[in-house]
């Protein structure tokens, strides 16, 4: 059969055709020792997969050709495939890519097994070995082998070449919400056996002690010659022969010659036991030997000894309800696509440690095995997630027979990979995918092969969380409001473990009510956690001037979030493609460049492993963690005054067992309840060593509470300086402001506003482009009240603005009145723009991050500064950012010290920026923002959430802007 009869057989368009040839997965890891086929291959692109041949010309592998300017370009879509042909058939029109290239194949291998091990390949491949077909295999996201030993000879060169088809029958189960692309994602090894070689290797280490090591055995030379035998040491130490094991197989006949088993085991005793917390791992050697003692083949491992079983509707680990503080998180990198290095894996679960993550799901497919790796040595659960969502045709496919092969194949397969890594506590069968017979036969496959660990789908415990559906053994329900969360829990109903597979969607400026989600769930049974949406913002870097990916080698990554000059985030429809689904692909909690966006400081907040209390007088230090104690942590105390300062001391942490609390003495002396103003304690806590995730001095939390509160009783201050100064339209002369305070009840709106439908009920009572009309003016003695009226869609809005000087500056108490059918509007408050030059803003307040009424738990009151360019938070989509939450004072100031100070009656919402709001909400990307030469200040006394309406719940009612009347006051000074 030669290279057209592969193709001859269509399996683009054939679900049952899963493979072709590939060899069994196994754990066994053949990394070490291999001969590496990365680099670069010749490459065509073809029209189809029968397309006539073309031009050579070179691409990168491991690559995706989406991204390496083929013409064939990445496409964005949610759920919605990028072709009309349903399921199981294609668009004629279908790149596809054909790698080739020479390979010596090293003469000492002569009388080995030679493997070929292709790391992944989207979505179909084909695969011929001097000009012989060698094999098919489907499944984007797992690797395939092949047997070339009958096919190449050592010494000599051999031909690879790789037909890689983009569109094909499991392009419809690999419908995920991501960008297409297409080609060889993971890298590709050639490695060789003896013919006597470890097929697979299964470890099971309860955290008794218990150590079970199953290997399977084979020989390609035909019946497994005798006295072969397997030994392994863990950490050094023997494991026993099973011999009971032997001794039942060979009773019952159970394996024939050509199939060998062996099984050893032992106990460790005192075993350090994994979990996230205490990632604990011990070095497993395998070796299989030939009747001789010598060594046919070895395999190695890490193991980490651990329980995972649902009790009641509790999870536990290790016995410990613990709670699920999870990401989801994509293989994704801005410059290649979706090829990840183990450097990028390791600096993307350093970041979710970092900031008090303790779990991932890998949505929504097997990741970079190198990823479990990583999660068995840092410490993080793993929901480890099947290759399977068929969103856009979901409900047929579920029950197709035609596609039950893929579901089993796919499910089957990831176990098999994946089964001995300690940080794997659930497997997923999928996203997205309705539910079908195709589920409960994977999900039967996998309760049958692997006992160890529960399964979850969201699908199959969707309309009921309590339904007894086989396929899901927790209530994983997605963006479910907290409140139906709580209700299940409090029914008496509730049959599994409630854990949100996504939750509190990460689109823009986003993330509102985390901390109540937070505090709901810590306070209910039944509730354990979910896993944020999602990790990774996809922006891919684009060159603006030919709108290209900048690829590989892109120079333009900046730091920040933000892009170089000439570059900017690319989503959805910046690469000409009309179908697509815009900027739903930025929703992480990371920028494309992996830097954190301010929700990560409160998640880093809510997750602390310490927290405090102050109660009655007394101050408390509580152990949020399920296994250790706070050895590993150092902390120091700031005593936060009103009067500008803040002082520090050491703070040494008291032994507090997991999940305990104990008082500890005030760093200071209480303060005077009739003291001038509120006192904050703050704790920062901080790594005491160098952790794998963390240097010393890492910064983990930073509890606070209020010693005092502010005095209450201040009278204003009475009415002295000169005369305010109004021009004929009645606003503000101000010699620091170029644009006088006028109300504002509007913002640039959030993805959440626009997709929650806020944003055009904004614009179409007209709140983005208030006209404003001098209703009145009137002098008091040394007062000056305006006052003006707004017109809106829902009627007229009264907004009042009393002027008084006072010294060195002038206070201005204003009021805004919104009629009943203004019910919901972004801000109340005031903004103006000043000069210039003030490019530093001091505050005191919370911060130093931004933040918002339902996103600012994670942000300590404090003397903060920073110089405004560093304030602004480049959202993908620009829109409202940068804004502070609980402000009481700034100032605004030049190099010089100049500047304005601004006081204000009450904490506020304040931002501080170089654009309007319209500027903000014309760009569609940053690239187009021109930044203003002085400053947009906004103070609201009012602020709308964030909520988190792209998917999922809007604000909660408490974070809202009502109607009728608001009061707010604030004083402005000349530096
Ligand atoms: C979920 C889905 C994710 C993603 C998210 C919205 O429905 O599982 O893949 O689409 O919503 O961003
Ligand atoms: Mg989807």
């Amino acid at each position: 059969m030669g290279r057209d009869h592969l193709l001859a057989l269509r399996p683009w368009e054939s679900p049952e055709t899963t493979s072709w040839q590939r060899l069994p997965m196994n754990a066994v890891d053949r990394r070490s020792g291999a001969l590496s086929l990365d680099g670069s291959w010749h490459f065509q692109l073809l029209p189809s997969p029968t397309g006539a041949s073309g031009e050579w010309t070179l691409a990168d592998v491991p690559g995706v050709w989406t991204m390496q300017s083929r013409g064939d370009l990445p496409q964005y879509t949610n759920v919605r495939m990028p072709f009309a042909d349903v399921p199981p058939h294609t668009p004629a029109a279908n790149p596809t890519g054909v790698y080739e290239r020479s390979v010596d194949i090293p003469a000492e291998w002569a009388g080995r097994r030679i493997v070929l091990q292709v790391g992944a390949a989207e979505s179909v491949l084909l695969v011929h070995v001097n000009g012989r077909p060698v094999g098919i295999s489907k499944d984007s996201h797992l690797a395939a082998e092949f047997d070339l030993t009958a096919v190449v000879r050592p010494g000599d060169p051999a031909t690879v070449r790789f037909t890689v088809v983009k569109w094909s029958d499991a392009s419809h189960i690999e419908d995920q919400d991501q960008w297409w692309h297409a080609g060889i994602t993971r890298s590709v090894l050639l490695y060789a056996t003896d013919p006597l070689y470890l097929a697979d290797v299964t470890v099971r280490a309860p955290r008794d002690g218990r150590l079970l090591v199953d290997c399977k055995v084979r020989d390609t030379a035909g019946p497994l010659p005798e006295g072969w035998y397997v030994t392994a040491a863990l950490d050094g130490q023997l494991l026993a022969q099973d011999t009971e094991f032997d001794r039942l197989n060979a009773e019952d006949m159970r394996v024939s010659d050509f199939y060998g088993e062996a099984r050893l085991r032992t106990v460790v005793r005192d075993v350090r036991p994994w979990t996230a917390e205490t990632p604990e791992l011990y070095e497993l050697a395998v070796r299989l030997h030939r009747a001789d003692g010598s060594i046919a083949d070895s395999s190695h491992h890490r193991v980490g000894f651990r329980d995972v079983e649902i009790v009641g509707r509790d999870l536990l680990v290790n016995g410990e309800r613990v709670f699920i503080r999870g990401a989801n998180r994509h293989d994704f990198h801005p410059l290649t696509g979706r090829t990840v290095t183990a450097d990028d894996m390791r600096a993307d679960l350093v970041v979710l440690k970092r900031f008090g993550f303790n779990a991932v799901r890998t949505a929504h497919y097997p990741n970079d095995p190198t990823l479990y790796d990583l999660a068995d040595e840092l410490g993080l659960y793993v929901v480890d997630e099947a290759n399977i969502e068929s969103h856009d045709h979901a409900h047929e496919i579920a029950d197709d027979p035609r596609y039950l092969p893929a579901f089993v194949d796919r499910v089957s397969r990831m176990v098999l990979r994946d089964k001995n890594h300690p940080s794997i506590i659930v497997w997923s069968l999928g996203n997205e995918s309705d539910y079908g017979a195709n589920h409960d036969a994977a999900a039967g496959w996998v309760r049958r092969h692997d006992p160890t660990r529960p399964i979850q789908y969201e699908g199959a415990a969707k309309i009921d969380w309590a339904d007894e559906q086989l396929a899901s053994d927790i209530a994983c329900p997605m963006y479910a409001p907290i409140e139906e969360c709580v209700a299940h829990a409090l029914s008496g109903r509730q049959t599994k473990p409630l854990i949100q597979c996504e939750y509190s969607h990460a689109m823009g400026n986003s993330n509102g009510t985390l901390a109540d989600t937070w505090a709901a769930i810590e306070s209910t049974p039944g509730l354990q956690g979910g896993f944020i949406w999602e990790f990774w913002d996809h922006g891919i870097l684009q060159r603006v001037n030919d709108g290209r990916p900048a690829g590989r080698g892109g120079v333009g990554l900046y730091g920040n979030g933000v892009t170089a000059p000439g570059h900017r985030w690319a989503y959805g429809g910046d690469f000409g493609e009309t179908i697509h689904d815009g900027a739903f692909i930025a929703d992480g909690v990371v920028f494309p460049d992996r830097t954190p966006k301010p929700v990560m400081y409160e998640h880093r907040e809510i997750a602390g492993p310490v927290r405090l209390t102050y109660d009655e007088g007394v101050l408390r230090i509580h152990n949020r963690q399920h296994f250790r104690g706070l050895e590993w942590l150092a902390a120091e105390w700031l005593l936060v005054g009103a009067d500008g300062t803040t002082r520090r001391a050491p703070a040494p942490l008291p032994e507090v067992p997991p999940g305990g609390s104990a008082e500890v003495p005030l760093p200071f002396p209480p303060p005077e309840p009739s003291a001038a103003g509120e006192t904050w304690l703050t704790l920062r806590v901080t790594t005491a060593d160098d952790e794998a995730w963390a240097p010393l001095g890492t910064e983990v939390c930073v509890p606070q509470v209020r010693l005092a509160a502010a005095a209450t009783d201040t009278a204003p201050e009475a009415a002295t300086g000169p005369a305010v100064t109004l021009d004929e339209d009645a606003l503000l002369v101000h010699p620091s402001l170029t644009s006088a305070p006028r109300l504002s009840l509007w913002r640039a709106p959030t993805d959440n506003d626009e997709l929650g439908g806020m944003a055009a009920r904004w614009h179409d009572w007209g709140l983005d482009a208030l006209v404003r009309k001098v209703v009145d003016v009137r002098e008091e003695g040394s007062r000056v009240v305006v006052l003006s009226e707004y017109a809106t869609g829902a009627g007229p809005v009264r907004h009042e603005q009393v002027f008084t000087p006072v010294s060195g500056g002038i206070r201005i108490e204003e009021s805004a009145e919104l009629p009943a059918g203004l019910d919901d509007v972004a801000r109340v408050g005031t903004v103006f723009e000043t000069v210039p030059g003030l490019d530093v803003l001091d505050w005191y307040g919370q911060g130093p991050w931004e933040s918002y009424p339902d996103r600012s738990t994670g942000a300590p009151v404090g003397h903060h500064s920073l110089p405004v360019d560093a304030l602004f938070t480049p959202y993908l989509r620009p829109q409202e950012s940068g804004g502070r939450h609980g402000v009481r004072r700034f100032t605004l100031s030049a190099p010089d010290a100049t500047g304005l100070a601004v006081e204000l009656g009450a904490p506020g919402q304040v931002s501080v920026n170089r654009y309007r709001a319209e500027d903000l909400a014309a760009a569609t990307h940053h690239d187009e923002l021109v930044p203003r030469p002085g400053c947009v200040v906004h103070l609201d006394a009012a602020h709308r959430g964030l909520g988190t309406a792209s998917c999922g719940p809007d604000t909660s009612a408490g974070y809202l802007v009502p109607s009728g009347s608001h009061r707010w006051e604030w004083t402005l000074r000349v530096l």
